[in-house]
């Protein structure tokens, strides 16, 4: 399973990347705006500063909603680095450049995600992500986790290679669920991927482990 860090922030960025198990990137015009990354030139160097950071994808948003602003914007992104993957909205004109970037070779994320209907489509269409996203599905007392389920069952059903990206991941039993459920990665906040590390037997034990070790040194 390939852990994504879902955000814009270098520091927490950085932190992921130095525990060694970061697999990726993956950013929305919300997460910039967090940030205070404003403006196209700053958003695209603020881009090519993730790739620096991590070794691999960084999914990269298209603002356009139409196909010839997509396939423009998305080009513009691809070229800024070749970790870049071009992240494209699943509306209609959004399928159809999926198929066009597909085409070119330039990889995609399809991203707002919430049916599995939308994710055969993105498949059919040769996305290399989709981004289901169960957090959101979950605010409003539907259950996320079932579609990754679904999204699992149909990809396997027909072998389509689109890989299940489980995002607006919220917590770390979202990322256990997900693991069990076959996702092929999840994209989260930094607390997620540190929740993975807490056990209080963990704790207990290292302390009785140094405090025998003290007595007999
Ligand atoms: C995924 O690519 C999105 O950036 C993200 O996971 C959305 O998460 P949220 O629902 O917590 O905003």
């Amino acid at each position: 399973m390939k852990f994504f860090i879902d955000t814009a922030n270098l520091e927490q960025i950085k932190e992921a990347q130095d525990l060694g198990i970061l697999d990726g990137v993956t950013t929305n015009p919300s997460l910039m705006a967090k940030e205070g990354i404003t403006g196209r030139d700053n958003i695209l160097k603020h881009y090519v500063a993730i790739c620096n950071i991590v070794d691999g994808d960084v999914s990269a948003e298209v603002i356009a909603t139409d196909y010839e602003g997509m396939v423009r914007e998305g080009e513009e992104l691809a070229g800024l680095h070749e970790q870049i993957v071009v992240k494209v909205p699943m509306i209609k004109d959004g399928i159809k450049a999926i198929k066009y970037f597909t085409d070119q070779g330039i990889r995609t994320n399809c991203t707002l995600v919430f049916s599995s209907g939308q994710a055969l489509l993105a498949a059919k269409a040769g996305a290399t992500y989709v981004s289901p996203f169960i957090g959101r599905l979950d605010d409003i007392s539907t259950d996320g986790l079932n579609l990754i389920a679904e999204i699992r069952m149909i990809y396997d059903n027909y072998g389509f290679d689109t890989e299940i990206l489980a995002a607006s991941v919220r917590h770390t039993m979202h990322v256990i669920d997900c693991a069990k459920l076959g996702a092929d990665v999840m994209t989260g906040p930094l607390s997620s991927i540190l929740g993975l590390l807490k056990h209080p037997l963990t704790d207990i034990g290292l302390a009785q482990f140094l405090a025998d070790y003290k007595k007999g040194n």
